[in-house]
């Protein structure tokens, strides 16, 4: 069936969406390519198919590694993810894409998330609850939400929410979100807040979406994908190259902010997707970087508290494989460690909201929070002593 690849209001591409499969099979007619999705143009070639676009569109469903999702399809009556991609045309709260009927009839301002309401009974189910209704209303954006943790968007006093679970063992993920809110607050890096509430006895993390009517999210791994990497250039290097051909302004900073950070609360997972940046939809001008989100794959959340070892190698990303290397890409001019005193009095306080958290748990980690902080002013202690 024919679609127009919209963005916004502006219609990008005339396309054909199989039935059967949902794919975007053929590109019909290209009207707008500087309104192609990031990535999907590589190396300023023009489009000869429909392979990059399609790998862009079938990116946009729910993962298969979403925790709980095969329940929550069968709750739905669903029998995959991309069927739930074109019941809501594809739209999100993150971006400004869509795709339209090609007979025309959908209008940007009647459908779009940001300003019109919608339906919590996606959300609902990916959480594992039926609202008791007959028929679903499958017209959500949480249809398009990536990553692997169980969450839904809600609308709360007219602001949208990413309402975010966590995982086992310790469902410590929400409450990771709450302490990286709070250094990087105290540290003065733009950040999206996160607070937390419960789903009976789940805690749950809130964010706001950082995205308006204007604005939206690009991810980093769309801008790496930009322009080939060559061989000899590390991956660090490449990103970096890209921001600056594609005149995304702010970037060195935003990761020196963002390695240490990560450094500091043993980020395991800020692969290339949990990072970006932010352009306006309309003119296209890039705004800079997106304020720091998604820091709750931290503080070994995945682990027993016997394996919690701060001092010990921790696996990192998306430059290099651990911390240590890892940090000596940043530099430190601008970390104020006096900032950070305290914290780990405060995580503690953050901790003991948890019932999954025993008091062996909690001081094991405040006492690896400070010792990361330490590590960290002893090696800058000894960096800047080399120098001299
Ligand atoms: N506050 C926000 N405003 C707009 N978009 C957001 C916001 N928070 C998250 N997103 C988008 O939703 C996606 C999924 O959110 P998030 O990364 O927090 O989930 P996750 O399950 O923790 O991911 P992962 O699998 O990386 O652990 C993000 O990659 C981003 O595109
Ligand atoms: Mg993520």
């Amino acid at each position: 069936m024919r679609y127009t690849l919209m963005h916004k209001t502006i219609p990008v591409a005339a396309i054909e969406i199989d039935q059967v499969t949902n794919v975007i099979s053929n590109v019909w007619e290209l009207y707008r390519p500087e309104h192609l999705p990031v990535g999907v143009l590589r190396d300023n070639r023009p489009l000869k198919n429909s392979q990059f676009l399609n790998e862009w569109w079938l990116e946009r469903t729910i993962p298969a590694s979403r925790s709980g999702l095969r329940e929550a399809l069968a709750l739905m009556g669903v029998h995959s993810t991309r069927v739930l991609l074109l019941k809501c045309f594809g739209l999100s709260l993150s971006d400004h894409y869509w795709v339209c009927p090609a007979d025309g009839t959908l209008q940007w301002k009647d459908v779009n998330f940001f300003e019109n309401e919608f339906s919590e009974d996606v959300g609902n189910a990916l959480f594992g609850r039926t609202g008791g209704a007959e028929e679903l209303n499958l017209m959500s954006p949480d249809n398009t939400s990536d990553g692997w943790l169980k969450k839904q968007w809600v609308i709360a006093e007219g602001k949208r929410m990413l309402l975010k679970g966590g995982s086992l063992p310790a469902y410590q993920e929400p409450f990771n979100e709450v302490i990286a809110t709070a250094m990087l607050s105290r540290l003065k890096i733009p950040h999206t807040p996160y607070t937390l509430t419960w789903n009976g006895e789940q805690p749950l993390s809130v964010c706001e979406d950082f995205i308006t009517t204007e604005t939206e999210l690009v991810s980093a791994w769309h801008v790496f994908e930009t322009y080939k990497k060559p061989n000899h250039v590390s991956t660090y290097q490449h990103f970096l190259a890209c921001c600056d051909t594609l005149g995304i302004p702010g970037m060195r900073e935003h990761i020196d902010h963002m390695l240490v950070l990560d450094y500091l609360i043993a980020n395991t997972d800020r692969h290339f997707n949990n990072f970006g940046m932010v352009r306006n939809a309309e003119t296209l001008t890039w705004l800079g970087p997106s304020p720091i989100f998604d820091c709750g794959t931290s503080m070994w959340h995945d682990q027993f508290t016997a394996q919690i070892r701060p001092a010990f190698k921790i696996p990192s990303k998306p430059f290099r494989s651990e911390h240590n290397d890892q940090i000596g890409l940043a530099s430190f001019d601008w970390l104020d460690f006096n900032a950070l005193q305290g914290i780990d009095e405060e995580y503690g306080e953050i901790l003991k909201d948890s019932s999954y958290i025993d008091d062996e748990r909690r001081s094991t980690l405040c006492f690896a929070l400070k010792t990361r902080i330490q590590l960290l002013k002893a090696r800058i202690g000894t960096h800047l002593e080399g120098e001299q």
